[in-house]
């Protein structure tokens, strides 16, 4: 059995909700989100779960394709049916990704750190992706939460080496199993301070484990300029200082985001 079915980490699980609804295990899957978003449709509940050992067509941000092959990560999506505003869902995004920065923490020892908006970074080296989808039904919205970490080497192409990192070259790789019970049970904690207090429930947590704010950044996009992370609003969006003094609001979804000297 591998250590990705759900008879092997559903008995370690702390949640009230998470991973207690539908949980869909499968060897091979296109891709979690894509599976999860039709089981969404067809009116899974909150708290379901989707995962596998490989994807054929994993998806990235910015239509970019993302390495899943056998055994190597945890390729894993969450339905949430949450309690918040659509214009707040963008934040689930910081959610997930204090949740796998947690669940690293926890179970590896690693010092992760979160790369505005949605990588989950160590030693300067994307560990974990996020990609968050949302949909609408009768009873209001879905947001279909995916996360590929990176568990062995084999996860990420050779070609982005200099840019990649798995838990294994980092520390002892615990059975992912314990990752993904360790995920969900943070990741139901941060979503519950989103609901009650909104981001400023999350904004200490998530400013912590920032390697973005307060660093000199390159924003790629229609337009491509330098300047400080100086903070994040409300909705999500990054407050760029550009060089020329301007104080500069960028959304996630129209760019890249990295470091002066390099990705992070
Ligand atoms: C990114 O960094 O571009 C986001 C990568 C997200 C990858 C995960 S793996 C599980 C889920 N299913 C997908 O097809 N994508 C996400």
């Amino acid at each position: 059995m591998s250590d990705l079915s759900p008879a092997l980490w559903q008995p370690l699980l702390s949640t009230r909700s998470l991973g207690r609804a539908v949980n869909h295990y499968e060897h091979t899957l296109t891709s979690t989100n894509t599976v999860l978003k039709e089981m969404a449709r067809q009116g899974a509940p909150h708290g379901s779960v989707c995962l596998c050992e490989c994807q054929t067509a994993g998806r990235g941000r910015l239509d970019r394709t993302w390495s899943s092959p056998e055994g190597q990560g945890v390729w894993i999506s969450v339905l949430l049916r949450p309690d918040i505003a659509p214009e707040s869902a963008p934040l689930i995004t910081f959610c997930v990704a204090l949740a796998m920065t947690q669940a690293v923490r926890e179970t590896a020892g690693i010092d992760a750190r979160i790369k505005w908006p949605n990588d989950v970074v160590a030693q300067r080296r994307k560990l974990c992706g996020i990609l968050l989808e949302m949909g609408f039904d009768a009873s209001g919205m879905y947001v279909v939460a995916g996360a590929g970490l990176n568990v062995r080497r084999g996860a990420y192409p050779p070609e982005l080496a200099d840019r990649a990192v798995s838990v294994e070259e980092l520390a002892d790789a615990p059975d992912r199993s314990v990752i993904v019970a360790e995920y969900l049970a943070a990741l139901e904690k941060a979503l519950g301070r989103l609901e009650r207090e909104g981001f400023e429930g999350i904004e200490a947590d998530y400013r912590a484990q920032s390697c973005t704010l307060g660093s000199a950044v390159r924003v790629i996009g229609a337009e491509d300029f330098t300047g400080v992370a100086e903070a994040i609003d409300g909705t999500g969006a990054l407050l760029v200082r550009r060089e020329d003094g301007a104080l500069q609001r960028v959304l996630a979804g129209d760019v890249s985001v990295r470091g002066v000297m390099g990705y992070v």
